[in-house]
């Protein structure tokens, strides 16, 4: 993908972020998606008439059996593949008709994804790595580096900066795609079975980052098997084939915005100063 220019990035920001009636959309949502792999002389339906909606702030795990359509769902809710029927919302935006240099540009600030494999560059190195989503938003040099290195210490890993990905742990690889999934501080983070290939304590430790960004009000949808991880979640819901069977809530949504209410008792103090003046 080429480099967005800051122009290119601004310019799309603004016009998303802008859009009152925006708002009015639900936060993420899969509406009547269908997904079908083609492979010649048969059909795979991987998504059946699937209907599911978000909040923001919510953490969801997905849980299921293997090809249960887990994968497919997560490709398809964050922009890196697109349904053969149905409509998608991310972010408030309805995605599904985008090209995808812009539905590229828009994943770039609105969702951060981390894989089973991790999917690091094998070239650069792990600060490298976390860096290279905030330079394809025009980000500066410098400010790049500062950023990397404050998550580089929010994952425990700043004497790793240099390593490449090769002279690092399993668990070292995926608290570094973390890391990056992280870079360009996204509202949504969607991650596949993140701990399926770590030791227990890496798994735990990739437990308390998801929980501290539920606290810090992430919307955080995963696929895992991992009780170390959807014991955070507030939802949990079950896939078979193509299918959600059920849909539990384990925890209420607990994430107070600080901001939003600040802002909310301004609006009604100025409303309440005004009525004052009549
Ligand atoms: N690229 C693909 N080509 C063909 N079939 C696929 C592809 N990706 C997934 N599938 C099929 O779609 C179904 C759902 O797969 P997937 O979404 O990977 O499930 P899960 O992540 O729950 O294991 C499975 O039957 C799988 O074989
Ligand atoms: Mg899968």
């Amino acid at each position: 993908m080429k480099k967005l220019r800051e122009n290119d990035f601004s310019e799309i920001i603004t016009h998303y972020r802008n859009i009152p009636e925006m708002h009015m959309n639900p936060f993420v949502s899969a509406q009547g998606i269908v997904k079908d792999f083609d492979l010649g002389d048969y059909l795979i339906r991987a998504i059946d008439h699937l209907d599911l909606e978000i909040a923001e702030h919510e953490y969801v795990a997905i849980i299921g059996a293997s090809g249960a359509g887990k994968t497919s769902l997560l490709h398809i809710l964050g922009g890196l593949d697109k349904p053969t029927d149905g409509k998608v919302y991310l972010s408030h935006i309805d995605i599904t008709p985008m090209e995808e240099e812009t539905l590229a540009t828009f994943r770039i600030f609105s969702v951060g994804l981390v894989f089973q494999n991790y999917n690091l560059i094998s070239s650069l190195t792990a600060q490298e790595n976390i860096m290279f989503p905030m330079q394809l938003c025009g980000i500066s040099h410098e400010e790049c580096e500062k950023r990397a290195s404050e998550l580089l210490k929010q994952i425990g890993l700043e004497e790793r900066a240099e390593h490449l990905p090769f002279q690092l742990s399993a668990g070292e690889q995926q608290r570094i795609a973390i890391a990056r999934a992280l870079a360009n501080d996204p509202p949504v983070i969607i991650a596949d079975e993140p701990t399926a290939n770590l030791d227990k304590k890496n798994a735990e430790f990739i437990g308390t980052l998801f929980e501290q960004f539920r606290k810090e009000g992430k919307t955080i949808i995963l696929a895992t098997h991992d009780e170390k991880l959807f014991k955070h979640a507030h939802r949990i819901l079950e896939m078979d084939d193509g299918k959600i069977i059920s849909d539990k809530r384990i925890h209420e949504i607990d994430f107070v915005d600080n901001d939003k209410l600040e802002s909310s008792s301004i609006e009604d103090s100025d409303e309440q100063s005004i009525q004052n003046e009549e």
